[in-house]
């Protein structure tokens, strides 16, 4: 496949194990972009500097690059202020550019009170970042409208450890107190899952929402425990079971997704986080 590949935020988690596994899944043109961090120089693909906020420089890298598919990695829940410029910019150069753009979206668009969420659930987000992920998907919708949006969950892996993982295991380690609540569900996503099902995406023609996660939703405390099984690690008296609704915190309590859409529509096979460690443990 002589497909010209762009990923954005490729020094990100998502990001970078796209950019990893792109080449494997026939991609044997790739840009990657950064923007603060320096990227890694064995990494696959050639590496592109830009700021996606600013437009002419958006345009300038499409110029260059010339990409047929996008996909959109970068911008997080560290970078909040930058969802929905970013996105604005990339849908706007990928709809000049007639590039197949995949855009990577959250469970956070939802409520928490109403799983399971299917691809056509009303959003109602509880949080800021939940908010600019709305805005950032209405944004793909009317300036690219032949963009697959992808709504995900808690993305792990161990190599290297996802943000919120490495965060749990630190504090865990340094004999804080780590609070793992008992009601609160995601479909935890291992990023392996999650890179392939973008990559084969680039090559469909589905358009709108898309939900790819696992078939599984867990309780934060179960996923801990997983983990931290998986780790090799015996949490201490510090590592405590805790209640979202006591903790005043602005988050959903269930965002469990549907994902039967996605199992009918990919070959990429949707694994629930048991079945990834199963394949993590396989491998190390
Ligand atoms: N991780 C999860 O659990 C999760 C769950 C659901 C959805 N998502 C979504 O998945 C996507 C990827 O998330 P992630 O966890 O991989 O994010 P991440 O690790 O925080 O990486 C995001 C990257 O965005 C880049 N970036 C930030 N501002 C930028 C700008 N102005 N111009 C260019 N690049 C910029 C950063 O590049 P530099 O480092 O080079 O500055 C950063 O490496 C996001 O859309 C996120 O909302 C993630």
């Amino acid at each position: 496949m002589s497909t010209r590949l762009l990923v954005t935020g490729a020094a990100g988690y998502v990001g970078r194990r796209v950019a990893q596994l792109a080449a494997g899944a026939g991609y044997a043109h790739m840009v990657r972009t950064h923007h603060r961090t320096i990227p890694e120089a064995q990494l696959a693909g050639t590496a592109y500097a830009v700021d996606l906020c600013d437009a002419a420089q958006v345009a300038a890298c499409f110029d260059a690059v010339q990409p047929q598919v996008v996909i959109h990695a970068a911008c997080s829940n560290r970078s909040e202020a930058a969802i929905v410029p970013s996105t604005e910019n990339i849908a706007r150069a990928a709809a000049a550019a007639g590039a197949r753009l995949v855009h990577i979206s959250s469970d956070t668009v939802h409520d928490g009170e109403h799983a399971p969420y299917a691809e056509d659930a009303a959003t109602d987000p509880c949080n800021n970042y939940g908010r600019a992920k709305v805005a950032a998907e209405q944004a793909v919708r009317s300036l690219c409208p032949a963009a697959v949006v992808v709504r995900t969950s808690l993305v792990f892996g161990i190599d290297p450890l996802d943000h919120q993982t490495r965060w749990v295991v630190n504090d865990a380690n340094s004999g804080k107190l780590v609070r793992l609540f008992t009601d609160e569900w995601r479909s935890p996503t291992w990023v392996d899952t999650l890179a392939y099902a973008l990559l084969e995406l680039g090559n469909l023609n589905y358009s709108g929402v898309l939900n790819v996660a696992s078939p599984l939703a867990l309780r934060r405390w179960d996923f801990g425990m997983l983990m931290f099984d998986l780790l090799r690690i015996t949490p201490g008296p510090n590592v405590q079971r805790a209640l979202l609704r006591d903790s005043g915190m602005e988050r959903a309590r269930d965002l469990t997704l549907d994902v039967s859409r996605a199992q009918a529509l990919l070959r990429t096979p949707l694994l629930t986080p048991q079945q990834a460690v199963e394949q993590i443990r396989m491998r190390s």
